[in-house]
């Protein structure tokens, strides 16, 4: 089977590093470059990464998604036989669409449903219509700037101003007095820093609690569970500063408790699913769920109609059973049969990110320390065979114990030039979230010193992390 993903970052990266483990897969595409994917099943393992030997599974078709019509025409050429969205943009886009005309099987859900990601005001009505617990909010356009802000004064602060439209998770402002509302207000509608994603912002009641994501595959009827996860969504350490896509993950997450779960199940899912029946929402991808644990319950913050970055590279190296079957029941919308088996040890995913993360570029920055990482995971599995030697061979899918997934760091084609003799090549951090790191062992507190300890191996000026990733608070 030859399976086409669209996006190239961390996320997509855990999503291709999981396939390549499939007997399934003959082929892995990106339709653009990652240099951190590579075939765990060959002997080098990470170090294919560093000496660019890729694997003959794996090819980049170098066609940004917007070229849909070029993109489609290299699916036909390489028989694609399946295409995986990872990021959200394409899907509100409707990438799904397209590719369905064309009788291309796709993992995403079409622009209709990709609605419930792409447009918040959509999303709170269908969560009002179905009765999804969620916070109180109201949408205004920029001609309402007065009654955003009297509304805002209504609530109890903190109150969250939101670009209506997508911006990578990072378009969420809480504000906790009139005048940071203001100031909020004037991003969106004066200074325009959200282009329009802002044009509508939605001022939301301010929830606390612990999040929890609730992520998995949904084929319109049937919803089948990943690990519950938390991800760490402000830049610095205790959830201070902005917010960003993700500064790292745990799972399953600790908040995910038998009752958490059930209430989840029963008035957020359950519902969720009724809405998107009676809407006609032609659903068949990731649906992912952002919930916050309040003392009147799980509510949601938002829906994803993907997986979440880093959620995806924390989740997936628990996965024991092949992604390839689960993708073609969800396909067949036969999710019903799906029986996924998932590891009972814990991840802990560290995000390395780049110096201005999450604004403004920052320099290319060489990236320093991977190759220890190999060393590192060797030394590992030599001690876990020890214990058991069944360990590997009981678990084909299995991930090595630390995995690095590659996503703002690119080659530097003069090293790679100039130590070509040498066999290795250098990796630049180019901006963003230039890796995960995720660590998998048995218990949460082990898996979180793993993670550090790996982290610790791996340095690029600048470079920006959380150090209370999986820590209890
Ligand atoms: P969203 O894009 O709506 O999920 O928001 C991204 C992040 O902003 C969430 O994961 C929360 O950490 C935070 N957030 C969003 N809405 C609220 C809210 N109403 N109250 C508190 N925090 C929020
Ligand atoms: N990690 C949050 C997201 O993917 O939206």
């Amino acid at each position: 089977m030859k399976i086409l993903i669209i996006g190239n970052g961390g996320r997509e990266c855990a999503l291709a590093n999981s396939l390549m483990l499939s007997k399934q897969v003959t082929r892995i595409y990106l339709n653009e470059s990652n240099p951190g994917v590579y075939d765990p099943h060959q002997e080098q393992g990470f170090l294919q990464v560093l000496e660019g030997k890729y694997s003959a599974r794996f090819k980049v078709l170098g066609i940004p998604w917007r070229k849909k019509e070029e993109l489609l025409l290299a699916a036909q050429r390489e028989q694609i036989d399946l295409v995986i969205v990872g990021p959200e943009a394409p899907l509100a886009d409707g990438l799904a669409d397209y590719f369905l005309k064309k009788d291309i099987k796709i993992i995403g859900p079409t622009r209709k449903a990709a609605k419930l990601e792409s447009s918040k005001s959509f999303a709170k009505k269908f969560m009002k219509k179905y009765e999804i617990p969620t916070a109180d909010w109201k949408a205004f356009s920029t001609k309402d700037r007065d009654k955003a802000l009297e509304y805002a004064k209504s609530l109890k602060y903190p109150v969250a101003i939101k670009a209506n439209g997508l911006c990578a998770g990072k378009g969420v402002m809480l504000c906790s007095n009139t005048k940071s509302v203001s100031a909020a207000l004037d991003k969106l509608f004066v200074k325009e820093e959200f282009g329009a994603a802002g044009k509508t912002a939605i001022v939301e009641e301010g929830l606390s609690g612990d999040e929890i994501s609730f992520i998995g595959l949904f084929d319109g009827e049937t919803y089948v569970g990943f690990p519950p996860a938390t991800d760490y969504k402000r830049l610095k350490d205790n959830d201070k500063g902005p917010n960003t896509g993700g500064m790292g993950c745990v799972a399953p997450s600790p908040y995910a408790t038998t009752e958490v779960k059930q209430d989840f199940e029963e008035n957020i899912l359950a519902r969720f699913i009724e809405g998107c029946r009676s809407e006609k929402l032609d659903y068949c991808g990731f649906i992912y769920f952002g919930c916050i644990k309040t003392d009147e319950g799980l509510k949601v913050l938002e829906f994803n109609v993907r997986m979440g970055d880093p959620e995806a590279q924390a989740v997936l190296p628990l996965l024991k059973s092949d992604l390839v079957r689960l993708f073609d029941l969800c396909l067949k919308r036969r999710l019903v049969r799906a029986r996924p088996g998932w590891s009972s040890e814990h991840t802990c995913t560290v995000i390395l990110a780049s110096e201005k993360y999450p604004r403004g570029k920052s320099k290319p920055q060489q990236i320093f320390g991977l190759e220890k990482i190999p060393l590192l995971n060797e030394r590992l599995q030599k001690e876990s065979e020890e214990q058991d030697e069944t360990v590997l061979k009981m678990h084909p899918f299995r991930m090595p114990p630390v995995s690095i997934f590659l996503a703002g760091a690119t080659v530097d084609e003069e090293t790679a030039k100039k130590h070509k003799a040498l066999g290795h090549r250098t990796l630049l951090a180019v901006g963003g979230r230039v890796l995960a790191v995720t660590a998998r062992v048995s218990k949460l507190s082990a898996a979180r010193k793993l993670a550090y300890d790996a982290a610790g191996n791996i340095k690029f000026n600048g470079m920006q992390y959380r150090t209370d990733i999986g820590k209890k608070r």
